[in-house]
């Protein structure tokens, strides 16, 4: 008989927005920099752009983190090429382009990293990013371990199920709410993402219990990391990535 399959296959330290703390946030630098310095997990954050391409972006607007303006979901693809989503965090880093989804896979899939895709739509979009980001990861093929789709939308989620229903899937939530389970069976996902200051040692329990594993966000203080740790949380998501580095579990 085949030994059973562990509930949390991926890297135990996730580094988060793409190790957008060495970095900036959600680009290929981000990734490359968090490879080189040993990590094998990261976390990004995907939006869609006006005209449907996923595009690695955590803010709904362009401001704080590239040189343009407005809303992503406004603004086509070939106009986000064009920004600099480096020059804010620093000059060495000017001209980084906002990356497409399909350009941080291929980079992925070249470098070893294995990512947990956030799925992050606008109001109205939910069903058309699910489905475009299965999609991209499906296109991509399989490297080693599957990438993992998570989000905050039931909807976004429910429609990459459809799209690709092989391609493991994370709720995430703040606090787990009362229905959790429900939700996870009813998505067949592999996990719940939830904020970790409202994670305790008996939720752990209860969620492994159900079969799912649990990650939590964004740790960055290292003796919470460490008690999440001995609750048994399968993954943490961090920007502190010297205080908890690649194998700090
Ligand atoms: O995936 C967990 C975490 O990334 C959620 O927070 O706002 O950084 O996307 P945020
Ligand atoms: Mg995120």
């Amino acid at each position: 008989m085949s030994p059973p399959r562990p509930l949390w296959p991926y890297p135990r330290v996730i580094a988060h927005r793409g190790a957008g703390a060495l970095a900036p946030e959600n680009t290929l630098a981000a990734l490359r920099l968090g490879r080189n310095r040993g990590f094998r997990g990261v976390e990004f954050d995907v939006r869609l752009s006006g005209d449907g391409v996923p595009v690695l972006m955590h803010d709904e607007t362009l401001e704080r983190t590239t040189d343009g303006r407005g809303r992503v979901a406004d603004t086509a693809y070939e106009v986000l090429q064009r920004l600099d989503a480096g020059g804010w965090f620093g000059n060495e880093f000017l001209g980084e382009p906002v990356p497409a989804l399909a350009a941080a896979i291929a980079l992925c899939q070249q470098s070893g990293l294995w990512a947990n895709i956030e799925l992050k739509p606008c109001p109205g979009r939910e069903v058309e990013i699910g489905r475009a980001v299965a999609r991209v990861v499906q296109l991509a093929g399989a490297g080693p371990q599957p990438h993992l789709l998570s989000s905050f939308s039931i909807e976004a989620l429910e429609a990459a199920k459809q799209e690709a229903p092989r391609l493991p899937r994370g709720l995430l939530v703040e606090a787990p709410p009362g229905d959790w389970k429900a939700r996870l069976d009813q998505l067949e996902c592999v996990s719940l993402h939830a904020d970790w200051r409202h994670l305790d040692r008996e939720r752990v329990r209860q969620i492994h219990s159900a079969g799912f594993a649990v990650l939590a966000y964004t740790v960055n203080d290292s003796e919470a990391a460490l008690q999440l740790l001995g609750w048994g949380v399968d993954a943490l998501v961090t920007d502190q990535l010297d205080a908890i580095g690649p194998d700090f579990a």
